[in-house]
């Protein structure tokens, strides 16, 4: 008998409790929340109703030493809004907070044998090696996942390939003798090739000073000029902080040759005048960079917390 049958998660039909093991293993490995995690979690919250009733913070103390915390954040406002149940359809799972479109598949075919595919990293790992694919977008991962999907035995077939990924087909070494889809995998003959290592070169690291000037609800925003990112709308920068401004938090940011550190200040400043005023509500209608989008995500989301 193959697999890994005997996880905890695996041995129940309990929506929430496949909702709480799905949430933790997103960004954990499986043996740190099986031994120190998932069970203490779900003592001291049995239900989703466990959960609505709780404040933020006896859930984000339970969830303490497991990281990411904005896992816990959501699954608070999850318990908010479904209580005192989840839907089991994952076209309404996937409106909740914190469950993409592979967490909701997942919980709905270990809840409910919904006949539909999970592609989580490990899962994405061996279909370009199944596929040979050294590229591929999300859209085309998706299909691949779907076109191997045992739609009689998803529970099975979303396990196994979860537990290929997992155990057999590693990021730097694969078990290709004892794996059972050898004889049909594309890449067997190499398949470290697939996915395309990313490239080893070290980027060099750009930091920079992003500022925050707010003025009732409007936020002061500059169009960039020239080759880079031109046109688009970012923060006023610098290369330090003004004296008064105020650390906020730092982001990461990849770029083809470079990385980037901004590093976000709330700054009151009356001579930054120089740009436009937008309101917060209407910086979904003009161009942002990606950087910005992450920086105004998580302005937005600290706000709603
Ligand atoms: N990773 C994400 N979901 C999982 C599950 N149900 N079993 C094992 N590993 C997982």
């Amino acid at each position: 008998m193959h697999g890994r049958r005997e996880l905890p998660w695996r041995n129940t039909r309990n929506l929430y409790e496949i909702y709480i093991s799905e949430i933790m293993l997103q960004q954990t490995q499986v043996k740190t929340v099986l031994e120190r995690f998932f069970f203490p979690f779900l003592k001291r919250f049995p239900t989703l109703q466990s959960v609505a009733e709780a404040s933020l913070d006896d859930v984000l103390h339970a969830w303490q030493g497991l990281g990411y915390y904005r896992r816990a954040r959501y699954i608070h406002r999850t318990a908010q809004i479904a209580s005192p149940d989840l839907p089991s359809d994952p076209k309404e799972l996937v409106k909740l907070p914190g469950i993409g479109k592979s967490t909701a598949h997942a919980i709905a075919v270990f809840g409910t044998q919904a006949p539909l595919a999970v592609l989580d990293a490990n899962i994405k790992r061996v279909l370009h090696r199944f596929f040979a694919k050294e590229k591929a977008t999300e859209k085309e991962l998706w299909s691949l996942a779907e076109s191997l999907l045992d739609r009689n035995e998803p529970y099975i077939y979303n396990q196994a390939m979860m537990d290929i990924g997992a155990t057999l087909c590693l990021p730097k070494t694969t078990r290709c003798e004892t794996c059972p889809l050898h004889s049909l995998c594309e890449g067997r003959k190499n398949p470290l090739l697939y996915p395309a290592p990313k490239s080893g070169k070290t980027k060099p690291l750009k930091r920079q000073v992003y500022l925050l000037v707010e003025r009732e609800s409007k936020i002061l925003m500059r169009k960039r000029k020239g080759e880079l990112l031109g046109g688009l709308w970012e923060l006023p920068t610098r290369k330090t902080p003004p004296p008064s401004a105020e650390k906020l938090f730092e982001i990461g940011h990849e770029y083809t040759h470079f990385r980037r550190i901004a590093e976000i200040y709330r700054y009151d400043g009356r001579k930054e005048e120089e740009g436009e005023w937008i309101e917060r509500e209407d910086l979904h209608e003009i161009a942002l960079s990606s950087l910005e989008k992450k920086i105004f995500a998580r302005l937005f989301e600290a706000d709603t917390d």
